[in-house]
């Protein structure tokens, strides 16, 4: 059979759209042509346009009418506004994570401390209802990119799940370092939240979405989230820190630690951590206690690869895993640091979908259900703990 080809356009300039692009590279199923990039940011879409020989573009409608599929590589507050945009014009839209959130009221005095944050799941849903209501007027479909769905430790699960008919009991993981890199992190209003959202996404996401698989094995429906309790904590934002200079603190209004703890429809559990006060590198886990077997999914670090360099000058030109403090001593060196974290697998998925209808693993109700379970558990937070209802969608 020949390969389709699918015409594509990055939006967004930053660091994802270079992880997308490194990603769409590595497609075999599908021949992509890119078409070009869109950001806000006009000199630094310029910037990457010129380093990939693409096209940059200055609207983003004229990019969407040149290709089939739209990469949503843009900070949160702007993943609503470019997936309609896209729907709307029957193209499929990659969707980074999170799926949308809350960005706050626009005003200089809206803080993330100190707004009620039932306002947060309420607007937080509504923007979901609308990209989910756009989804459904179009031809074209939400492709959630949550790459943890996508990590082939996670994949394994669910076939062991899928082929055993297990039953989960309790799930737990976390996604930690020390601190992003990017300075818009900081704010509630360009992120949607802090850590709980902002990491606390990728493992929650994934035990969401291992459930689902569970349910679906067993000849039934998905086993939605019912309720979560949740604690959030500005760690690096106390009075009385230390700083010693090796973890990120100048965050202006968001949580960095946050614990969730999902209770299933089923009365199954897991609880989910994210911080950004871990040092030694990124931290990207889930363990899966079930019936039949029990798995650690270790994302990052694992050991495919163990090396010890004596001297950190060694290693100055070489790069060896992500959020690392020191090249010194031994590492945990991932021997393919994108294969492991899912991004490969899920741009082939998607073009496989967008080409010739594949069906979707990590798909819009995922992304939903992540979004209404995350909120809640701002709202639980705000109430020190107390068990919040989840709206599955
Ligand atoms: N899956 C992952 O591992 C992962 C890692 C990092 C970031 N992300 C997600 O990727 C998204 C972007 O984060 P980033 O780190 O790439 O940000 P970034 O700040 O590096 O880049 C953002 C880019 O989007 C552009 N932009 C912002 N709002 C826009 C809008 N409304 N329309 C058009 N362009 C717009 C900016 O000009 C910039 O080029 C976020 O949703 C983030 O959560 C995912």
């Amino acid at each position: 059979m020949s390969k389709k080809t699918i015409r594509t356009g990055i939006v967004g300039a930053g660091f994802s759209a270079r992880f997308h692009y490194e990603a769409i590279q590595k497609v075999y199923g599908t021949h992509v042509e890119v078409a070009g990039v869109y950001a806000l940011d006009r000199a630094q879409a310029r910037e990457y346009a010129a380093e990939r020989g693409i096209r940059p573009y200055d609207s983003l409608e004229t990019l969407i009418d040149d290709v089939d599929v739209i990469h949503c590589c843009v900070l949160v507050a702007g993943h609503e506004e470019v997936a309609v945009a896209a729907l709307e014009r029957d193209r499929f839209a990659i969707v980074e994570k999170p799926l949308t959130g809350y960005c706050g009221d626009g005003s200089d005095a809206f803080h993330g401390d100190h707004f009620p944050k039932q306002a947060a799941l309420a607007r937080g849903l509504e923007s979901v209802e609308r990209m989910l209501a756009a989804e459904q007027k179009s031809k074209g479909r939400i492709l959630y990119a949550e790459n943890w769905v996508y990590a082939p430790a996670i994949q394994r699960e669910r076939e062991i799940i899928e082929r055993t008919g297990s039953q989960i009991l309790w799930m737990h993981g976390e996604e930690a370092h020390s601190g992003s890199h990017n300075p818009t992190y900081a704010y509630w209003k360009y992120s949607g939240g802090g850590v709980m959202i902002g990491k606390g996404c990728h493992p929650l996401t994934a035990a969401l979405y291992l459930k689902r698989v569970e349910g679906r094995g067993r000849g039934g429906s998905p086993i939605r989230p019912r309720s979560v309790s949740a604690r959030t904590h500005a760690l690096t934002r106390m009075e009385n820190f230390r700083d010693e200079g090796f973890i990120r603190r100048d965050y202006y209004d968001i949580d960095d630690f946050s614990m969730m703890h999902v209770v299933f429809e089923d009365n199954t559990i897991a609880t989910v951590f994210a911080s950004d006060i871990v040092l030694g590198g990124i931290h990207n886990w889930l363990e899966v206690c079930a019936n039949n077997h029990r798995t650690v999914c270790n994302i990052n670090p694992n050991t495919s690869m163990q090396v010890y360099n004596p001297l950190d000058a060694n290693f100055r030109d070489v790069y060896t895993v992500e959020k690392i403090g020191t090249k010194q001593g031994w590492t945990h060196m991932p021997t393919d640091e994108d294969w492991f974290t899912g991004y490969p697998q899920e741009i082939e998925a998607f073009y496989r979908t967008a080409a010739y209808g594949d069906p979707v693993e990590s798909d819009s109700l995922l992304a939903a259900d992540t979004i209404s379970t995350i909120y809640s558990a701002y709202v639980s937070a705000e109430r020190k703990g107390a068990e919040v209802e989840v709206r599955a969608f």
